[in-house]
């Protein structure tokens, strides 16, 4: 009995070792992906996967590649960036970080030719300035998306189509020059009397 009690005392000394290395872990990690404006850079530096862009701050390119590419959907690692459009920006964070969320925090920018400027940022509580929730749209993709909505992933469709998300991406002010394609003025110039008729939901008029 005795022999038994100083087993189960061991074991239990072992799990909190276990456990205090595992909470160090992880406030290491939390202190190395402090997210500021200077996180942020010109979207076309940035991977291009399909029509949107990925980074990753934890310097895991390749696990948040992985995920991206998988056909069956995948969690992103910790440090993932996924950006569709200049202004609005998703980062995952550490595990457990907001499981709510799936440990995705949501970034409303500004950006101009001196870089990006964060304006709002958070989790689940998170609205653009349109006061539309990017959690609320988000969410019908969670599984097996891990909350990335592309075309296809069940989430509420966006009146922009990949032509004007391109337009966007390819005038990104934090580029310098724009590289507009053929077709771009054109999809920009849609974009803008979109809003000017005010045909379509507020949130994208702060796209550009
Ligand atoms: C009206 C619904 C809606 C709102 C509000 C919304 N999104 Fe999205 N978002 C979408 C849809 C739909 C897509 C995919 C569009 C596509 O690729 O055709 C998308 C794409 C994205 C992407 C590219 C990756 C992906 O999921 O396809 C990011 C990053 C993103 N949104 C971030 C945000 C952030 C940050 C906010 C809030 C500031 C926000 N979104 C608000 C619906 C929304």
């Amino acid at each position: 009995m005795h022999i038994l009690i100083a087993q189960m005392r061991r074991l239990r000394t072992l799990a909190l070792s276990v456990l205090a290395v595992a909470t160090i872990g992880q406030v290491a990690f939390a202190a190395s992906i402090d997210i500021t404006d200077q996180s942020f850079r010109c979207m076309r530096d940035m991977t291009p996967v399909r029509h949107f862009y990925v980074d990753n701050l934890a310097g895991d390119l390749q696990g948040t590649l992985a995920a991206a590419n998988n056909p069956k959907g995948a969690i992103y690692p910790p440090g993932s960036v996924v950006q569709l459009v200049p202004t609005e920006v998703m980062v995952k964070r550490e595990q457990g970080f907001n499981p709510a969320t799936g440990d995705w925090e949501f970034f409303e920018l500004s950006v101009n030719d001196k870089g990006s400027t964060i304006g709002k940022r958070g989790f689940a509580e998170v609205n653009n300035r349109f006061g539309k929730n990017c959690f609320g749209c988000h969410a019908p993709a969670r599984e097996p998306w891990d909350f990335v909505c592309e075309s296809d992933h069940g989430c509420e469709p966006i009146p922009i189509d990949h032509k004007m998300t391109g337009a966007l991406q390819r005038s990104d002010p934090r580029c310098g020059e724009p590289q507009l394609e053929s077709g771009d003025t054109w999809a920009l110039w849609k974009l803008r009397a979109l809003v000017a008729l005010g045909t379509t939901i507020d949130w994208f008029k702060n796209l550009f």
